[in-house]
C-alpha cells in the first residue's frame, strides 16, 4: 500500500507510525495502569465492565443541545428519557431537588454555578488552599476567569481545617455572594453548617464542591453538604464515585437549579457527551447497591494506609486527628527527598501518586513540594482491604525509606498487582438484588 507521507514544517509525518504508535501505547496504558500499578492518584477510578458497555454505545456519536425534551437536534428521544431518569435517581440519593448531568468536568459544574451566583466583580470567599481548595475556585482559575474576586477564609492549623470563627467573621465583613467548601486535598469534612449559617444570615450561598468525596456522600460515609446547609453541591463522577469522566450539580435551592441550567447551554457546553449519561446511570444503581460498603471500606482502607506507612517511619499528616476520614493520605516527605523525587522513584516501581502541596507549603512550591497525596479509591474497587494497605506501604517504604532499587521493587508491585484485576461494588451477577431493590 502507498503511504503518504505529510510535511509539518521541516518534519516528515508518517500516519502508519501513528497509527502505529498509537495502538501500541495504548495496549501498554492498558496493561501498566490496569494491571501491573498500584494506583493512587486520589482523583481517578475505574467504571465497572457494565458502566463501560453502557458507555461505548451510539450515544457517543450523537448530539442533543439543550434540556431534555427541549433539544435543539432530532434523534434525542432515548437520551432524553435517560438524562431525566438519572437526574432524578441521584437527585434522589443526595436529598436534591434537582441534579445537572450536562457539565463534562467537574470544573465546568463549577464554571456555571458560579456564574450565575456572581458578576464580575463581585466576591467569593473560599476555602484556603491549605484547606485543599481547588485551582477553579480560585484567582488562577475559574473563579478568576469569571473575574469573581477570591477572598480566602482563614485556617486552622491545629484542626487542619477552615477556621471557623474566623471565617464567619470574614463571610460577615465581605458579604460575598457565594461561599465555597469542598476540595481537592482534604482529610476531614469542612464546617458546612456554620459557614452554611453565615453566608445566609448575608444572603449568600453556599457552593459545596464534592468531586473528590461525592462517592463517599452517595456511601454514607461522609456527610452529605446538601443536609448540612449547603445550597448546590458539585461534583465529578469519577473520582470516589467511580463513574465516568464528567461533571455533575445537585441543588436544594429549586430557583438556583433553574437559573443554573437555563446558563449550561450554551454558556458553559454545546453537546454534553451523551455517552456519560448511561455509564453515570450504572454507575449510579452500582452505588445504590454496593455504595455503603464501598465508601466505608475506602476510609478504612485511607486509615489503614495511613498508619501502617506512619508505623514504618513515615511522617503522615493528621495523627492527632486520626489521620484522615476520607480518601486520602497525606505524606510529608521533606525528609526523603522531597515531593517530586519521592513521586517519580515510586513511579519507577509502577506506585503511581502525585506530588502536593502541604499546608505550610508556599504556593511557589506547586512544582517540588513536601508532600504526597494517596488515594486509595481505586484500588480498593480492585478488592483490596487492611492487609493489602498493609502490603502497599510496605512496598512504599522499600522504595522511599530503605531505599531499594525501584526496578526491584516494581516485580514484587507486578506480582502483587496479578490478584487485585477484577473490579467489585458491582452489579454484574447480582442482577436479581438490583431487581429487587428498584420495584
Ligand atoms: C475539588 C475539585 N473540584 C473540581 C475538580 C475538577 O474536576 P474535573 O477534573 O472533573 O474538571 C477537581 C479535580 O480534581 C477537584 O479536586
Amino acid at each position: 500500500m502507498r503511504v503518504h507521507i505529510f510535511e509539518y514544517g521541516v518534519i516528515r509525518v508518517d500516519p502508519w507510525k501513528l497509527l502505529k504508535l498509537t495502538l501500541e501505547k495504548t495496549r501498554m496504558q492498558n496493561a501498566w495502569r490496569l494491571h501491573e500499578s498500584i494506583n493512587l492518584i486520589a482523583s481517578e477510578n475505574v467504571m465497572s465492565p457494565l458502566a463501560l458497555k453502557a458507555y461505548l454505545s451510539d450515544f457517543m456519536d450523537r448530539y442533543a443541545e439543550g434540556k431534555p425534551f427541549k433539544r435543539y437536534y432530532q434523534g434525542a428521544k432515548y437520551i432524553d428519557e435517560l438524562e431525566v431518569a438519572t437526574a432524578e435517581f441521584i437527585a434522589s440519593m443526595v436529598r436534591a431537588v434537582g441534579v445537572e448531568l450536562r457539565p463534562t468536568s467537574g470544573t465546568l459544574a463549577n464554571a456555571a454555578v458560579f456564574r450565575v451566583l456572581a458578576e464580575p466583580g463581585d466576591k467569593a470567599t473560599i476555602a484556603p488552599v491549605q484547606a485543599g481548595a481547588h485551582v477553579s475556585h480560585t484567582k488562577f482559575g475559574t473563579l478568576g476567569a469569571l473575574g469573581i474576586k477570591q477572598v480566602d477564609l482563614p485556617y486552622d492549623e491545629e484542626n487542619m481545617n477552615v477556621d471557623v470563627d474566623g471565617a464567619v467573621k470574614i463571610i460577615e465583613e465581605v458579604k460575598p455572594k457565594f461561599v465555597v467548601l469542598g476540595g481537592s486535598v482534604y482529610l476531614f469534612p469542612h464546617p458546612v453548617r456554620e459557614l452554611a449559617d453565615a453566608a445566609h444570615s448575608v444572603g449568600a450561598k453556599l457552593v459545596y464542591d464534592a468531586a473528590h468525596v461525592f462517592g463517599l456522600i452517595v456511601g454514607g460515609a461522609w456527610r452529605n453538604p446538601l443536609e448540612h446547609g449547603a445550597d448546590v453541591m458539585t461534583a465529578s463522577t469519577h473520582k470516589t464515585f467511580p463513574g465516568p469522566q464528567g461533571g455533575l450539580i445537585a441543588f436544594t435551592d429549586k430557583d438556583l437549579y433553574k437559573k443554573v441550567s437555563k446558563t449550561i447551554f450554551p454558556w458553559f457546553v454545546s453537546n454534553h457527551h451523551l455517552h456519560r449519561i448511561p455509564a453515570t446511570a450504572v454507575t449510579a444503581v452500582e452505588m445504590a447497591l454496593k455504595g455503603r460498603e464501598y465508601a466505608e471500606t475506602i476510609v478504612r482502607n485511607a486509615k489503614t494506609l495511613a498508619e501502617e506507612l506512619a508505623a514504618l517511619g513515615f511522617k503522615v499528616i493528621g495523627e492527632h486527628l486520626g489521620y484522615t476520614r476520607s480518601h486520602q493520605v497525606l505524606v510529608d516527605v521533606r525528609d526523603l527527598g522531597r515531593g517530586a523525587k519521592a513521586a517519580k522513584l515510586l513511579e519507577e516501581a509502577n506506585i503511581i501518586v502525585n506530588k502536593n502541596l502541604l499546608p505550610w507549603d508556599p504556593p511557589e512550591a506547586v512544582k517540588d513540594p513536601s508532600g504526597l497525596r494517596l488515594g486509595v479509591q481505586e484500588m480498593t474497587r480492585f478488592g483490596m482491604g487492611r492487609d493489602e494497605m498493609k502490603q502497599i506501604a510496605e512496598l512504599i517504604a522499600r522504595v522511599l525509606i530503605k531505599k531499594e532499587e525501584p526496578e526491584k521493587v516494581r516485580k514484587d508491585v507486578i506480582e502483587f498487582r496479578k490478584n487485585y484485576v477484577k473490579v467489585r461494588y458491582t452489579v454484574e451477577g447480582d442482577l436479581d438484588t438490583m431487581l429487587d431493590l428498584l420495584q
